[in-house]
């Protein structure tokens, strides 16, 4: 258990200093996956040894597939990991015992990286606006899955990377960054897909990078306060 977890008014960790030094703790992220986990890579790399090596560290890489090759990624790359198989479950319980395992890791942010489950309001409202997802379109203009094989089957000439905040609809969240990709010239729906994924990979670890150093900025009088020993 981190002596420097703190939770916030709002019953919220935040990425805040850490009690007793003027060392700024990391914000503790919980990635979540159900496949290949190219995603998780990204930022677990960003983590070791880039934009989040200061900001960030990983205390779990969960899935709903207990045989997800991201699982076994995570693993290797030396972060904690952790299952529970949401096959046959019905979604507001099964949600409600995911709730209790990354409570167990005190997640200040929850990252959905190729998580393929709608998430009920239980698990929403448990880590409200403190949920991340990336989206391989423009949200206004496509949700949900084959977003790559949308722009590909309609020759856009470019698609946005998303990464937005979850709320309870499907990709409906506020909107933390967009980057274009130039589609131009791609002819095969694996050379989109190539393109999206090395943007993905970038953007969604800056996003991240901004969104904790801006939260840090945000709340250096909560900070102090709630922090302080005496
Ligand atoms: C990515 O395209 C991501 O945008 C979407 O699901 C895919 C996951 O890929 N949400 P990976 O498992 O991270 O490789």
């Amino acid at each position: 258990m981190p002596t420097s977890a703190l939770t916030s008014a709002s019953g919220r960790n935040r990425p805040l200093p850490a009690t007793g030094n003027h060392s700024i703790r990391k914000a503790r992220l919980a990635i979540l996956l159900s496949g290949r986990g190219s995603n998780m890579v990204a930022l677990v790399n960003a983590v070791q040894h880039g934009v989040l090596q200061e900001l960030g560290e990983v205390v779990v890489v969960f899935s709903n597939k207990p045989d997800a090759p991201g699982l076994e990624t995570a693993a290797a790359l030396g972060c904690p990991t952790a299952s529970l198989s949401s096959q046959g479950r019905k979604r507001a319980e099964f949600d409600a015992d995911v709730v209790e395992v990354l409570h167990r890791y005190q997640p200040d942010y929850v990252v959905l990286a190729g998580y393929m489950r709608i998430l009920s309001p239980t698990f929403i409202r448990a880590f409200a606006g403190r949920i991340l997802n990336i989206h391989p379109a423009d949200t206004h203009q496509h949700q949900g899955l084959h977003a790559y094989e949308w722009a590909f089957e309609n020759r856009l000439p470019e698609t946005k990377i998303t990464v937005h905040l979850v709320d309870e609809g499907l990709d409906t969240g506020p909107i933390l960054a967009q980057h274009a990709v130039d589609l131009r010239g791609a002819d095969t729906l694996a050379e989109v897909e190539r393109r999206g994924l090395a943007v993905e990979h970038r953007v969604y670890a800056e996003t991240l990078a901004e969104l904790i150093k801006k939260e840090r900025h945000a709340e250096p009088a909560e900070a102090s306060r709630v922090a302080s020993p005496d």
